[in-house]
């Protein structure tokens, strides 16, 4: 078998951060969700992963490398406009042959891992395997309607949807895809979509097999989301320090110091993690909070957020579920007028008090 993972889109609901950075680099507890893909197929046994790229295939390329750190062989395949799922199965024909493969979606985390399920797809051969999920707003998804635990129809973000079982953005299929994303029109947002394509398989009588699955999944394309996947993940962390903590610093329940990183006179309660070379001063870091890599902190108190890289913030009272982009500033400052000076990105979001 081998593997496709979708690498490319837009992230519009992450804007500002994916105007400059790919959605799927994104850290969560300090490891890009594109990783966590990755791993899971490799755990899985599948060592040959094609990567699907847009318009921030740098960036992703630099990031991922030619998978030798995982011992994969990675073969990147261009978009040239995200114009769907099954758009990207259609260009990725070159690649995948006449192999079964898994479709992985960069930005999902699933936290069973995807090992047993592709075993399940060997073992039973349906030309397509589906998972879904229980969620609480399936109008943002792909829905499936089951009748007899068979999957009787599916539907994209349906107004009113058939039932709350969500589809996860994983999916296995064997070489029929190719003729049922041959086979469907654009939708309304004038893509090709792949539940059209899974849709054109029951259609036309090939078997869609369905696994509801138990776990947590996360799509991560809004910032609640990230929030609670990074919550989820740094709950399961194993405690570490690689960096110094002072002796006035304290911590307390699971924490990870990374390499490098300084603790000084300042108070982290876990589960967080603190990035390599990170320097965290006179500050307290409550729970669910991850730091990545040189940034730092004096002064201020951070809760249940994500630091991206290199960025500093002093003498803030409060953060708290925010998600704060590479390389800014957030300071105080004593000029007059007393007054918020902001340098913000398009599309920001901020909420003062
Ligand atoms: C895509 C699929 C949708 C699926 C979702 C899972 O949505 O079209 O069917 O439920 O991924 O993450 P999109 O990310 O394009 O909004």
């Amino acid at each position: 078998m081998k593997a496709l993972i979708l690498s490319g889109g837009t992230g519009t609901r992450l804007r500002p951060i994916t105007h400059t950075s790919a959605k799927q680099l994104i850290p969560v507890a300090n490891k890009p969700i594109l990783f966590y893909a990755i791993e899971a197929i490799k755990e899985a046994g599948i060592n040959d992963m094609g990567i699907i790229v847009g318009d921030t295939r740098e960036e992703v390329k630099e990031a991922v490398g030619d998978g030798e750190r995982w011992g994969i062989n990675v073969t990147y395949i261009e978009q040239e406009a995200p114009l769907g799922l099954a758009h990207a199965v259609k260009i990725s024909q070159d690649f995948l042959k006449d192999d079964s493969f898994v479709m992985f979606l960069g930005d999902n985390l699933i936290r069973e891992g995807i090992t047993s399920l592709v075993q399940e797809f060997e073992r039973e051969k349906p030309a397509a395997q589906i998972l879904l999920a229980q969620v609480e707003h399936p109008e943002r998804f792909g829905v499936a309607e089951l009748k007899d635990g068979k999957v009787v129809h599916l539907v994209e973000k349906p107004k009113n949807p058939p039932s709350n079982y969500a589809l996860v953005g994983v999916y296995m299929f064997d070489s029929n895809i190719f003729t049922a994303v041959n086979n469907i029109k654009p939708s309304w947002r004038d893509e090709l979509e792949i539940t059209d394509a899974i849709q054109y398989l029951i259609t036309t009588g090939y078997e869609v097999r369905p696994h509801i699955i138990e776990g947590w999944w996360k799509d991560t394309g809004r910032l609640e989301d990230l929030l609670e996947a990074n919550r989820i993940i740094l709950e399961d962390m194993e405690s570490y320090c690689e960096g110094e903590v002072d002796e006035d610093s304290q911590l307390a329940g699971r924490v990870r110091i990374e390499k490098g990183a300084k603790i000084i006179n300042s108070s982290i309660r876990g589960p967080a993690v603190i990035g390599e070379n990170t320097i965290i001063e006179n500050s307290y870091i409550g729970p669910f909070t991850a730091v990545y890599y040189d940034a730092k902190v004096s002064n201020s108190e951070i809760e249940h957020s994500i630091i991206l890289e290199k960025s500093t913030i002093s003498d803030i009272a409060r953060i708290e579920e925010s998600l704060v982009g590479k390389g800014v500033e957030i300071t105080r400052s004593d000029r007059k007028p007393k007054a918020y000076r902001l340098m913000l990105g398009d599309n920001s979001n901020i909420s003062l008090v």
